[in-house]
């Protein structure tokens, strides 16, 4: 029997617009889902670069102007790829014609701007969902379980870390993440270690940190000898405390040389520990214990079947997730969400709290 379309406007065709819309063609063919995902328009800058985009990426129409999208009434689902200024308003426009929103992380620049987007959210009564892919990971989810059924007993320490090295060259240009309204290496990828923080341990209730700008001037475009000021962190490092009482630390650093994904923590209870780096995101390490002994320590366990869902990609153990992958477990969570189904999230709501811990850390550096 055919399945009812969910038709998709998407909004960018950069890294995670092509993200997004690999992962929009290949969900039917993975998870049995209650639609059937039709990529329909892609928006971009300009006309000719949405076009031909969109031909590329396999959209049936292609426009200039992303509020096409979001009031055509062909359009059941807006996808948010666009730099995160414009998250505010094509969300907004989106959610004021009763679309349903899957928009990329961070939720939008400011503490302020993210609460008007969730309440818009919740007053329009649709689904949403938020960008932070990492936490799809079959092994995070494990991990999560590992901690819920007290493997390594209460926790009482999260040392946690995004560090990669794409802005660790003083030449790299200023981009939409430099801009001072809401980028910087805290808002861009600290805002990935802290959904993953409070998706392992729970709610945040205490934040400080201190932000360090490496870089001070940076092209104003690639290759350009014209600099200019940079006025965001390069690096974040910051003290946390969980309700739970467990107390911890969470480093944002997009200077890390030598680091190319490295969403990294260790977690350690009274019984264990447990640790991960994105870097080798189809391994768990759980340690039994205090480790010690001349056969203890870490055990690596290898992401397969037996962790859902990797077996919806893969029957055998160790041919390995990647992360195109997560975003499509991402999509077809979403999928179902719209269909009925539960919303795991992260929703416009769990985003918000995310970007409260971003601003209380942001405002004790300032
Ligand atoms: N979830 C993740 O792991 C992850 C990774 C990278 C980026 N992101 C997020 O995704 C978003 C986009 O990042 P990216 O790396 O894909 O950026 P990008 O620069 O590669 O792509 C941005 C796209 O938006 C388009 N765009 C710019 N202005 C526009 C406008 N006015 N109208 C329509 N389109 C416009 C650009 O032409 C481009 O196609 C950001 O919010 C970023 O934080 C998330």
């Amino acid at each position: 029997m055919m399945k009812p379309e969910l038709r998709i406007g998407l909004v960018g065709s950069g890294f995670m617009g092509r993200c997004h819309a690999n992962a929009f063609h290949s969900v039917g063919g993975l998870f049995d889902l209650p639609f059937e995902p039709v990529c329909e328009t892609l928006a971009d800058i300009s006309e000719e670069a949405a076009a031909q985009n969109a031909a590329s990426m396999g959209f049936a129409r292609a426009t200039g102007d992303w509020r096409t999208i979001c009031t055509d009434p062909a359009i059941d689902l807006v996808a948010v790829t666009a730099p995160n200024v414009l998250h505010e308003p094509i969300v907004l426009a989106a959610l004021s014609a009763g679309k349903h929103i899957y928009c990329e992380k961070p939720l939008s620049t400011t503490l302020k701007s993210a609460q008007c987007m969730t309440t818009a959210a919740q007053k329009a009564g649709v689904v949403t969902m938020v960008g932070f892919n990492f936490l799809r990971n079959p092994m995070i989810r494990l991990a999560r379980e590992l901690i819920e059924a007290g493997e390594i007993g209460e926790v009482v320490s999260f040392r946690g870390r995004h560090a990669e090295n794409y802005m660790a060259d003083p030449d790299a240009p200023h981009s939409f993440r430099t801009d001072p309204d809401g980028g910087g290496a805290l808002a861009d990828i600290g805002s990935h270690i802290i959904s993953m923080a409070r998706y392992l341990l729970g709610p945040i209730t205490q934040a400080t940190g201190q932000c360090r700008t490496i870089h001070k001037t940076r092209p104003i475009a690639s290759g350009s000898a014209e600099h200019s000021p940079v006025l965001v962190d390069d690096v974040t490092f910051a003290l946390v405390e969980f309700e739970s009482g467990a107390a911890g630390t969470i480093e944002a650093n997009w200077a890390a040389s030598g680091r190319t994904m490295d969403l990294s923590w260790e977690i350690t209870g009274t019984k264990g520990a447990l640790a991960f780096s994105q870097e080798r995101m189809n391994e768990l390490l759980l340690c039994k214990g205090s480790g010690g002994g001349r056969t203890s320590g870490f055990t690596k366990i290898e992401a397969g079947p037996s962790h859902p869902p990797y077996g919806n990609f893969c029957p055998a153990p160790g041919h390995h997730l990647g992360f195109n992958d997560l975003k499509v477990i991402e999509v077809a969570q979403l999928i179902d969400a719209i269909g009925g189904g539960i919303n795991p999230g992260p929703d416009f709501q769990e985003a918000l709290e995310v970007q409260k811990v971003v601003s209380k850390i942001a405002t004790s550096c300032s």
